[in-house]
């Protein structure tokens, strides 16, 4: 947690100079380290609880723009409560020791998979304690955000413990595209604390949620990391079960939109992340469920999650069956085919390429000798950064100019709302593959597409009955 050798333009406002300066009021002194995509986003939010907040990270350029009120990256609602917060007890630094206020300060910075293994890189948080320890007086507690393998909290106390500083646990839920929301109004708190000293901090700096009524389970630190990890393989398993069901739909000839309708309508199963298609993806779920096997397997429970692997495997054949479409639709041969790509970004509303599916799959296509032309609102940028080779294109239309086929791999609602009649005047070739089974599929085949969802019958094979094969075999 070194600081970047660009030295703070501006210095940040006198927040929390007096340590503990928040105790006995409703208003507290928060830092927060690391400004992503979390780290942001918490540190508006805490302002607009009231508080006072100072966020650090070693990026001066995310700094600067948190400073001058703008997002570093795309999170509806972020810029409106930066302007709103602006100036209201929300300030900026790359200086750890400005923290030294503080009475409590989150750890938000990231935990990456670790290159050639399944395990998370703590690293981060590990400096970023050690960084506190210098610099918070002993009233401090350090609360972990970020997602962590069970027993990185009680690590990271012992190395603390020649100090009064505590360490508490309070895992994020937060979904990028709704992230403001998630935090100011979450749907539960989870506190893993040791005292009661930091439950009663955590219980100050969540007044207002708890006050309206939100859940707040308070637990010891192993339960706390482990709520998050297995919250994440949860969704990443409903995931990977509909996508497993939608293989053998596509065998059977049969929907799996409606039968996720369907099972949906059973409050106990849900309809809610049974959206099948091309998988998921970010810099959250995929990593996720790694960690947890590898952390699993370390405690001797590897067998206990093995189901773990097969659903990263469900979700990683998608990838491939949608190139294997796109090179089918073409023909048999992707060198050569124009190939108009919807979506980069691994998610509507969110401008994050980590892990994105849609750009993987862009990726293998221009492998194969593809010209891919993408586009996408809000994450051209970024996939332009991570995959130079592949043509960007503003806008559906342009992207799809002189296409052999069309792919939808993030389903944003300008691309759910596109004119099947207008796109069909600018392509080569009307042939689209909906990767998120996201369109009106009867709508584009009535405006002369060729229309391929995943784990559904073509609307053509519908209409003359050849969809199923069980029906095929059984004439
Ligand atoms: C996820 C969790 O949903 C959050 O609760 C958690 O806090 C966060 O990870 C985190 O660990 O920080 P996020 O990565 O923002 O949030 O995205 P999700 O909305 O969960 O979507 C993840 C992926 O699943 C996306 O690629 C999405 O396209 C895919 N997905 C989602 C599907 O393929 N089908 C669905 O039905 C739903």
């Amino acid at each position: 947690m070194t600081a970047p050798t660009t030295a703070p333009t501006t210095a940040p406002t006198s927040i929390g100079s007096e340590p503990g300066s928040g105790s006995g009021s409703g208003q507290l002194t928060v830092g927060v380290v690391g400004l992503g995509y979390l780290g942001a986003v918490h540190a508006a939010c805490m302002a607009d609880l009231g508080h006072r907040v100072i966020g650090y990270d070693v990026d001066a350029a995310k700094v600067e723009a948190l400073r001058e009120a703008r997002a570093p990256f795309f999170e509806p609602g972020l810029e409106d409560l930066l302007a709103r917060t602006h100036g209201e007890g929300l300030a900026f630094t790359t200086d750890v020791s400005d923290l030294q206020g503080a009475d409590v300060v989150f750890v938000c910075v990231g935990t990456p998979q670790r290159p050639g293994e399944l395990a998370a890189d703590t690293q981060y948080v590990t400096a970023a304690v050690q960084a506190l320890a210098q610099v918070l007086p002993g009233t401090a507690v350090i609360v972990g955000k970020s997602t962590v393998p069970v027993g990185t909290a009680a690590d990271l106390a012992q190395t603390l413990s020649a100090t009064d500083l505590e360490v508490a646990w309070n895992p994020e839920f937060l979904r990028e595209g709704h992230a403001v929301a998630d935090t100011l109004t979450p749907d539960r708190l989870v506190f893993g604390v040791v005292s009661t000293r930091a439950e009663t901090l955590l219980r100050r700096v969540y007044a207002r949620a708890i006050a309206t009524g939100t859940p707040v389970i308070v637990t010891d630190r192993p339960t706390a990391e482990l709520v998050k990890v297995a919250a994440n393989a949860f969704l990443a398993t409903k995931i990977s079960f509909i996508n497993a069901i939608a293989e053998v739909c596509d065998a059977a000839g049969a929907d799996v939109t409606t039968l996720a309708d369907a099972i949906g309508h059973d409050d106990r199963i849900g309809r809610k992340f049974l959206g099948a298609g091309l998988g998921f993806g970010g810099g959250c779920l995929p990593k996720d469920i790694r960690a947890f096997t590898a952390r699993a397997t370390e405690l001797g429970a590897g067998q206990a999650v093995g189901f773990l692997t097969e659903v990263d495997a469900i979700n990683l054949r998608r990838r491939a069956k949608v190139v294997e479409l796109a090179r089918a639709a073409v023909g048999g041969d992707l060198a050569g085919a124009r190939v108009a790509v919807l979506g980069a970004a691994f998610k509507p509303l969110s401008d994050d390429v980590r892990d994105s599916p849609a750009l993987d799959v862009a990726a293998r296509l221009r492998a194969e000798g593809a010209h891919v032309t993408v586009t996408d609102p809000a994450a051209v940028d970024n996939a332009r950064r991570q995959h130079p080779e592949l043509d960007y294109a503003p806008t559906a239309q342009q992207a799809s100019a002189g296409a052999d086929v069309v792919l939808l791999l993030t389903e944003w609602e300008e691309y759910r709302s596109i004119d099947p009649a207008a796109l069909a005047a600018v392509v080569r070739h009307p042939r689209v593959i909906d990767a998120r089974n996201a369109l009106d599929a009867q709508r584009w085949a009535a405006a002369g597409w060729d229309h391929r969802g995943l784990g559904r019958p073509s609307p053509a094979a519908t209409a003359t009955g050849a969809a199923s094969p069980v029906h095929a075999a059984a004439a």
